[in-house]
């Protein structure tokens, strides 16, 4: 019975390795393991014979069947796999991408500008944002006790001396100290002003700053350069103005506007009905002599003009954006329109 049980098992083990359907598996299944077989017709007849044969018999019948069902349920996940419906499994199908960060808004912008003025023969400078009294405001023609420091809403440190730069021209007196005239640089950075945060104001921002110096420098080249700037920035089309206005350290300075693009000069929700459909953009103005004699340049014999523009205030002109707050918000749905 022994042998009859190896033969068994060898003629299942070929029948279900050669199954090539699912009817040829279930032929196989009620052949070897089914009810009436011969296999289970042993397991059934165990009972009749003597205890020592029963042990040897029963322990090689248990083992034939459990290899048998084995096989079974491999040949039956080997037939089923091989039978999925081809369609759903389309190799062809474009893989799903994880999402990729980006450059933030604040940063891919300043480099817009690096880009768009070293066309224009400018070179990037820097300076640090703790700064000291004198570079931010005594050689930028502001003096202790002059009204115009009170403005800026200056973050001091220590004894009052040095300070949280206010404004980047602070890096215009840097430029200077270290090179000599003719000098072309723009300095992008932080700044920092002790503001109520709102939806047009942060206490730390972003400005870029210009200067320009050399002999014979004009009004004329300054509104050229920021004519260029402008019209890179906001497109071909744009139309800028300058207004009369004060700083410090330039003479004659300027505001300048950019006419409202959105509502072309008609006054609408962005420019304001006040503003008579002009935006302002940022500051400028011919270098004060005072400031060249500060930094030990000739005012007799050096010209020159310089500008600042909050970078922020420039993004939400031209993408629209209604909230300063959103730039350090960090909200993804924010940060991935652009
Ligand atoms: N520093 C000025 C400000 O922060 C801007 C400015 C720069 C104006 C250079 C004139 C010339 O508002």
């Amino acid at each position: 019975m022994i042998e009859r049980l190896d033969a068994l098992r060898a003629e299942g083990e070929r029948a279900l390795a050669d199954a090539a359907s699912a009817a040829d598996l279930e032929a196989a299944r009620v052949r070897f393991l089914g009810r009436k077989s011969e296999l289970t017709g042993i397991l059934r007849g165990l009972k009749d014979l003597t205890p020592d044969e029963r042990t040897l018999v029963g322990a090689r019948a248990n083992q034939t069947r459990a290899r048998l069902e084995a096989l079974l349920a491999e040949a039956e996940s080997r037939l089923e796999a091989a039978s999925a419906p081809a369609s759903s499994r389309d190799v062809t199908l474009p893989g799903r991408r994880p999402p990729v960060g980006h450059r933030h808004l604040i940063p891919s912008v300043l480099r817009e500008l690096e880009e768009i003025f070293r066309r224009m023969g400018f070179a990037v400078a820097a300076g640090p944002d703790v700064e000291d009294d004198w570079h931010s405001f005594g050689a930028l023609n502001m003096p202790k006790g002059h009204p115009a420091r009170a403005a800026t809403d200056t973050f001091y440190l220590q004894d009052d001396s040095i300070v949280l730069r206010p404004h980047t021209s602070s890096v215009q007196i840097r430029a200077m100290e270290i090179s000599k005239p003719p000098l072309r640089i723009i300095s992008p950075g932080r700044v920092y002003r002790n503001e109520a945060v709102d939806a047009t104001h942060l206490f730390e921002f972003h400005q870029i700053e210009g200067l320009y110096v050399d002999e014979n420098v004009s009004m004329a080249d300054l509104k050229g350069t920021l004519d260029r700037f402008l019209k890179e920035f906001f497109g071909p089309k744009t139309e800028l103005r300058f207004c009369p206005s004060y700083y410090p350290f330039v003479e004659p300075g300027a505001v300048v506007d950019i006419r409202c693009f959105f509502c072309g000069g008609k006054g609408c929700q962005v420019c304001g009905p006040l503003s008579g459909g002009w935006l302002e953009v940022l500051g400028a103005g011919m270098v004060h002599p005072n400031v060249f004699r500060e930094v030990g340049y000739d005012p007799e014999r050096w010209t020159g003009f310089a500008f600042g523009a909050g970078v922020e205030r420039l993004i939400m002109l031209r993408h629209g954006v209604p909230d300063s707050r959103y730039f350090f918000a960090n909200d993804i749905r924010f940060l991935t329109q652009f």
